[in-house]
């Protein structure tokens, strides 16, 4: 069935998939959701560090007390179950979630409230060219850790992100880069970012209000593999002007280079050798070439 969505335990035509508008995640954004892609080998698809996902989903939920009905091994499965009654074989982008479902306006949700789940895939290429990417610094500081769990990928917490991007179109540019509450780098709104000086790819530590990314995470064992040196570091807004090279890492947007910021070139003003690199490790790594890495392709097709 081509509009397959996951809702409750149950494959459904989208035009059935619905929720009523009293859903409390529409009125509070109290939804975890992440954001997963597969990618065709030749043979199959694969879904990217499926089980990573599943567990920060879960993750996500308890931070907040939310109690899915659904174990992240069965949400797994019905990531892989609605790719698969798509019949996608493409670039595959997954989007599973789970909300606060009827709970009247109370602020206070645990255990008991409703938690609805669900999982929509689609076909989703690049979303960033390869070529690079211009950035704007905002003036908007990252939501930081002290009003709310940073770690828990919640859907109200990407006002934030929202904010953000608007201000970096409004100027111009084609992606936001947020500072922290203190000053320091802290990630895109959607994506991690490294900074490469003199040979060396530094990320901020999540102490700097990033996400743990997942694909921050691979590109820090990826790089370690090939023996490329690697820091997670505080970085001040003064190394993104030093720096030789800046990419962004998220599963939208894959390793993205970022080549201008605030009207400037960055380096070169073209992706750099280390960015490049970074490129074609992930792609490997996706695609299932290379050294294969336990547990992180999930087939699609039997
Ligand atoms: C705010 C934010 N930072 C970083 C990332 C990158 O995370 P990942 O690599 O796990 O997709 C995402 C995407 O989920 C994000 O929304």
């Amino acid at each position: 069935m081509p509009d397959t969505i996951w809702l409750d335990g149950r494959y459904l035509p989208a035009s059935r998939a619905q929720v009523p508008v009293t859903t409390h995640a529409i009125h509070y954004g109290t939804c975890a959701f992440e954001g997963i892609r597969a990618y065709w080998d030749g043979s199959n698809l694969h879904v990217f560090r499926l089980g990573d996902h599943m567990a920060r989903l879960m993750r996500s939920c308890s931070m907040y007390g939310m109690r899915p009905r659904f174990t992240a091994a069965r949400m797994g499965e019905a990531v892989v179950g609605t790719i698969r009654r798509k019949r996608l074989k493409g670039p595959t982008y997954a989007r599973p979630f789970c909300f606060v479902g009827d709970h009247g306006i109370s602020l206070h949700v645990d255990g008991r409230a409703r938690v609805r789940s669900a999982v929509m895939a689609f076909p989703m290429g690049r979303i960033f060219p390869e070529g690079g990417i211009s950035a704007r610094i905002v003036s908007r500081r990252k939501i930081p850790e002290e009003a709310v769990p940073v770690q828990a990928k919640m859907a109200g917490n990407y006002l934030n992100s929202i904010a953000a991007t608007a201000e970096a179109r409004a100027a111009g540019a084609d992606e936001a880069i947020l500072l922290d509450s203190r000053g320091m780098v802290s990630e895109a709104p959607g994506e991690n970012i490294f900074v490469v000086r003199r040979g060396t790819a530094s990320t901020p530590p999540i102490a700097a209000s990033a996400l743990d990314g997942i694909t921050r995470d691979t590109v820090l064992e990826l790089a370690a593999g090939a023996g490329i040196p690697c820091a997670v570091e505080d970085l001040p807004r003064s190394s993104l002007a030093m720096a030789d090279e800046v990419f962004l890492t998220g599963t939208a947007a894959e390793i993205t280079p970022v080549t201008r910021i605030d009207g400037r070139r960055v380096g070169s003003g073209r992706p750099g050798p280390v960015t490049r690199r970074m490129a074609s490790l992930y792609d490997d790594a996706v695609h299932g070439r290379g050294a294969a890495r336990e547990g992180w392709l999930t087939a699609v097709y039997p």
